[in-house]
């Protein structure tokens, strides 16, 4: 992490705050505000303090290590080059002239440097050794980030497990819950590899080893979060794009090898001897999806050792609503994916997927057509491959369509040429985070074939927004607020807001005198901070909380989506989450004493 801090240095993309500032929400609300400014910097907390206990600590902490685009170039490199190389490799023939079998042997060799090397003896990792009752988990300034979190979590931990066979080996990125100052939350998810492993264990009722890291190369922790399937171990692709092996070392009380160079090193076991010794509630926490999770059942682990360097520094994260650090590492991921998302489907140009789609909510896809139903056929693939099938909502555009990150001429090109002939509506798996899903990890998928050409003119006659939400209110005062989105395309948006009274379908065909006014329409709540004119939120907020199969609507030639939460109305059994919101008291306080610079208008636009 001294590494990582002096290179944030040199690049003009660190802050240090002296001033004592709590684990307790103060430092990661800071962070929070921070990576959503326009030029976002790490920020090193030098002096931590639990302020409930009156704890001082003498570790730092490290957050927004990818605070921005620079920072990702900086700590793993260039995305498109590094999938340029990835392509390279997974084309490559076999080598006809000496130049070529020069390039080919060089590629090959680079290979060499993917396995991870195990050293003998102890590593900087381990340069100081706490065991049993010393390992305690409250000595680390492990943070609480929202008010509603089930405790303090490690946002930032790389969690190492093995097959139980020991032939495979996983390093994932997974948050983890404290619960005593010996017992960890394990929270990875059913679809999960650690999960996984941790099934093959509890079934020959053996103990689980788990080693977690903090801290070290930045590289470790992206590499945990990359959607490698089951087999690969994350740390060769490390190698791979580092080109130089990952330097491993055995834990101290079990044999899991971790990176030397760990700031901090957890250690400990499941017991999977029964229901009561290896699971417990975890949450609920804070998520990236910008909702809380609720309480659910996680495996975890008893601590029996933590080890750490001489001069350790802790790093953490914040996730919430967008934009967060996240973005900067998944979009990395995107780019570095690309070609091995192309071995499964050979038409893709390319894809992207938005940040305020909290990524598994929607993706934008650029394909070259060859064939009627050539689109359908990819989002069958993509929602069949790995991580890639908890997306919920996939829009496909052909070759013509603009760059892709052109937000503003993509959804031109996608309005003109929505088709309802053309929606797909599947079900199928959801990310376990998924909170409007009717069921846990299964819900409805949305597909749209923009691929072809400019749909024909719709007939419709447009108002404007003050005349719309009169004709509107005329009919119903349930409406609250509307506004009109790229009225000069094909398929205009309408967004209202609601009180909600009853089921958003009865509202949707009460409108039916609108219908000649309107193609699209979308219906959030009135409440939840949502405002109408706040584009980047409106997406956040709709692709987050539709379920196809049961909010989107069709009638005649227009297409209803609910965005609304849902409820007994919607005939939805399961808890609704509420939003990820700041704690205000601590926003202001941060803000009247000079920590925080932020206007009104800020709080407003990120929705804090
Ligand atoms: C900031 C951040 C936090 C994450 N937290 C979790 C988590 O708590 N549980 C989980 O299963 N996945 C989490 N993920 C996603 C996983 O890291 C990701 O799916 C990874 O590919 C899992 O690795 P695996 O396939 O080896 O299990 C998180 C990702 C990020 C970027």
């Amino acid at each position: 992490m001294k590494e990582a801090i002096e290179i944030l240095k040199r690049n003009n993309l660190l802050k240090v705050i002296d001033e004592e500032l709590d684990i307790y929400l103060e430092i990661p609300h800071i962070a929070y505000v921070e990576v959503k400014q326009e030029d976002s910097k790490a920020i090193l907390f030098t002096n931590p303090i639990d302020k409930k206990t009156g704890k001082k600590f003498d570790i730092p902490v490290l957050m927004n290590v990818f605070c921005n685009e620079k920072a990702v170039k900086l700590f793993i490199g260039d995305g498109d080059k590094i999938g340029n190389e990835i392509e390279s490799l997974l084309k490559m023939k076999p080598p006809t002239t000496f130049s070529e079998k020069l390039s080919t042997f060089g590629k090959l060799f680079a290979l060499k440097n993917t396995i991870p090397k195990k050293n003998r003896g102890k590593g900087e990792c381990q340069q100081v050794i706490k065991l049993g009752a010393d390992a305690k988990l409250s000595d680390l300034p492990i943070l609480t980030t929202w008010e509603q979190d089930g405790g303090p979590f490690i946002t930032m931990g790389q969690v190492y497990t093995t097959s139980l066979n020991g032939e495979m080996k996983n390093l994932g990125m997974y948050r983890l819950q404290v619960y005593e100052d010996n017992t960890l939350g394990l929270h990875w998810q059913i679809h999960k590899d650690s999960n996984h492993f941790f099934h093959e264990y509890k079934k020959a009722g053996k103990k689980m080893p788990v080693s977690i890291g903090i801290g070290g190369d930045p590289m470790y922790i992206w590499c945990g979060q990359a959607p490698l399937p089951i087999g690969i171990f994350e740390l060769m692709l490390y190698g791979f794009v580092k080109n130089k092996n990952a330097q491993l070392v055995k834990s101290i009380t079990n044999d899991i090898y971790v990176p030397r160079d760990n700031d901090f090193v957890i250690e400990g076991f499941i017991d999977t001897s029964s229901h009561e010794k290896s699971i417990r509630i975890e949450g609920p926490f804070g998520d990236h999806t910008g909702y809380y999770t609720l309480e659910e059942e996680y495996p975890f682990m008893e601590v029996t050792a933590i080890t750490h360097k001489k001069e350790p520094t802790y790093l953490a994260t914040v996730v919430g609503k967008p934009p967060l650090e996240d973005k900067y590492m998944g979009h990395a991921t995107e780019r570095i994916f690309l070609p091995l998302l192309k071995t499964t489907a050979p038409d893709l140009i390319d894809y992207y997927m938005p940040e305020n789609g909290v990524f598994h909510n929607l993706i934008l896809a650029k394909i070259k057509t060859l064939y009627p139903g050539h689109a359908q056929q990819m989002m069958h693939a993509f929602w069949g491959v790995g991580q890639m099938s908890f997306v919920k909502h996939a829009i496909f555009v052909g070759e013509d369509a603009p760059d892709l990150t052109d937000h503003d001429a993509t959804v031109k090109h996608i309005l003109n040429r929505i088709d309802i002939e053309e929606l797909l509506v599947t079900k199928g798996v959801v990310d376990a985070l998924d909170h409007s899903s009717p069921k846990f990890a299964v819900g409805g998928k949305l597909g749209l074939d923009c691929t072809g050409d400019e749909i024909d003119e719709l007939g419709i006659t447009l108002l404007s927004d003050e005349e719309l939400l009169s004709k509107i209110q005329s009919i119903t005062d349930e409406v609250k607020d509307l506004k009109q989105y790229y009225t000069d395309t094909k398929n205009p948006v309408t967004v209202i807001s609601v009180d909600k009274t009853r089921k958003q379908k009865e509202l949707f065909e009460a409108l039916e005198p609108i219908y000649e006014n309107i193609k699209i329409l979308i219906i959030i709540d009135a409440k939840n901070q949502n405002d109408v004119n706040n584009p980047y939120m409106l997406v956040w907020r709709v692709v987050n909380n539709i379920d196809s199969n049961r909010d989107l609507y069709i009638e005649s030639d227009t297409i209803c989506l609910d965005g609304t939460n849902k409820n007994s109305f919607d005939n939805f059994k399961r808890r609704w989450p509420d939003d990820v919101d700041c704690n205000k008291e601590v926003i202001q306080d941060l803000r009247n004493r000079g920590i925080l610079n932020i206007t009104d208008e800020f709080v407003k636009k990120f929705q804090l």
